[in-house]
């Protein structure tokens, strides 16, 4: 999430929304449309435009954007986010799911991944939650299920992520799914006009199906 990829300034496509989003989805091929993830009490499921007013409120707060790479100032920015990782993920390149509750279809955060450039071979993740779901186990499952996905369906073999050494939640939440600190990436971050030291961490396929058999987690539905 330090480097969400999407910048505003450079999406001058405005493409509409792909149908699959809005009607039912019957691809098993990710590229056509996202499959939705169903564990206990968390569901991932594609973005759609209606989701940007609920990740405007949640996700520009100072305490969640603060470590982040800044998120789109308005609502109409985040509906442009969503249209863009739509046509990411028909490209190939790139994949968000919204995190939601069971029974209550509002998005409450994101999950996204980016290839690394080799058909997803090597991948880089991040994620954030609205504030009032930190703590509850949201992050936890909603990370089993997309690491669960990134490997099991997309077929990464190491999946990367940076977190502010400063954010000791970001550090706590990477540390708990088994990711490896690797080396501090000093001065690499710049946020509000300061440069920051980022950890690097890596989780490999073989330390993902290690983790996962010690965790009580119970693995997707995937509802195409
Ligand atoms: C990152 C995020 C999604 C994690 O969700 P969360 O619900 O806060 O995560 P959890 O509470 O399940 O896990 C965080 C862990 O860090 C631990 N932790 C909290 N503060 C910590 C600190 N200062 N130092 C080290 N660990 C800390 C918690 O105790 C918890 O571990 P536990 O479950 O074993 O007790 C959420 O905090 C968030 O959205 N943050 C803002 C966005 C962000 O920074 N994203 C980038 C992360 S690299």
């Amino acid at each position: 999430m330090e480097k969400m990829p999407y910048q505003a300034e450079l999406d001058t496509q405005l493409m509409p929304y792909p149908v699959a989003v809005t009607e039912p989805i019957t691809s098993t091929d990710w590229h056509d449309g996202l499959p939705v993830l169903t564990g206990e009490q968390v569901v991932l499921r594609e973005l759609r435009a209606s989701d940007a007013a609920p990740l405007f409120a949640l996700l520009t707060t100072e305490e969640v954007s603060r470590f982040i790479s800044p998120p789109p100032t308005t609502v109409e920015g985040f509906e442009k986010f969503i249209a863009w990782t739509l046509r990411q993920r028909q490209a190939g390149a790139y994949v968000c799911f919204a995190v939601t509750v069971k029974g209550f279809d509002t998005a409450i955060g994101i999950f996204q991944v980016r290839d690394g450039g080799q058909g997803f071979e090597t991948a880089e993740w991040g994620f954030a939650l609205g504030s009032q779901f930190w703590g509850t186990g949201v992050f936890t499952e909603g990370a089993a299920l997309t690491l669960e996905f990134v490997f099991e369906t997309l077929g990464v073999h190491r999946l990367e992520a940076r977190a502010a050494v400063l954010n000791g939640r970001g550090n706590g939440a990477l540390l708990k799914m088994g990711a490896v600190q690797e080396c501090v990436l000093r001065k690499s971050f710049l946020r509000n006009g300061q440069y920051l030291d980022q950890v690097l961490y890596a989780i490999l396929d073989s330390d993902w199906r290690a983790t996962r058999s010690s965790m009580n987690i119970k693995f997707p539905v995937q509802v195409h």
